[in-house]
């Protein structure tokens, strides 16, 4: 069995961000957040204790993801998303939320665990292979039709 003392270090060691998060009417409120998540997001954890981790999201609301992370917390399920998310100094992010209810020994949900992990470099590289392939496309069409005309011309000669 772990001891609280390695379960602690181990927290702390983690290079992904752990909140620890409890329901309060609509919100799901802040009540612990490890080291990754303050360098992750450039707030302190007195910055964001008891707060809803909407307020990550800056005025960014309509994605699609929060939908889904509405339902399954309402549902007491487990979720992942990929959310587009702010940092204390304004700058975006891509975070990869992993959402895991907690139950009590009685089957009651006490809390919400979230890990939240920075993609943002292979959501970057796959906007980038993206565009890539939709020049590439844009090239092929435009050979293809090039061709064509060729074709059409010498059929003509
Ligand atoms: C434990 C936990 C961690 C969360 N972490 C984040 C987060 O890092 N970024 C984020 O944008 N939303 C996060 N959320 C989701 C928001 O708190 C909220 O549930 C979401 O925005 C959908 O609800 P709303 O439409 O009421 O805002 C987290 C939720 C929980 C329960």
């Amino acid at each position: 069995m772990i001891n609280a003392h390695l379960l602690q270090k181990m927290i702390n060691a983690s290079n992904d961000g752990i909140v620890v998060a409890e329901q309060e009417g609509e919100d799901n409120i802040v009540i612990y957040v490890n080291p990754a998540f303050e360098r992750l997001t450039g707030y302190s954890a007195d910055e964001v204790l008891y707060q809803d981790c909407r307020f990550l999201q800056s005025g960014d609301r309509d994605q699609p993801g929060l939908e889904r992370i509405r339902q399954a917390l309402s549902q007491g399920q487990p979720c992942r998303e990929v959310l587009r998310n702010y940092r204390k100094d304004g700058s975006h992010f891509w975070n990869e939320l992993s959402i895991t209810p907690v139950f009590n020994d009685s089957d009651q949900l006490t809390y919400f665990i979230g890990v939240q992990k920075d993609v943002s470099v292979q959501i970057k590289a796959q906007q980038r292979l993206l565009q890539l392939e939709q020049q590439l496309a844009a090239v092929q069409a435009e050979l293809a039709a090039l061709k064509a005309t060729d074709g059409s011309n010498k059929s003509q000669i």
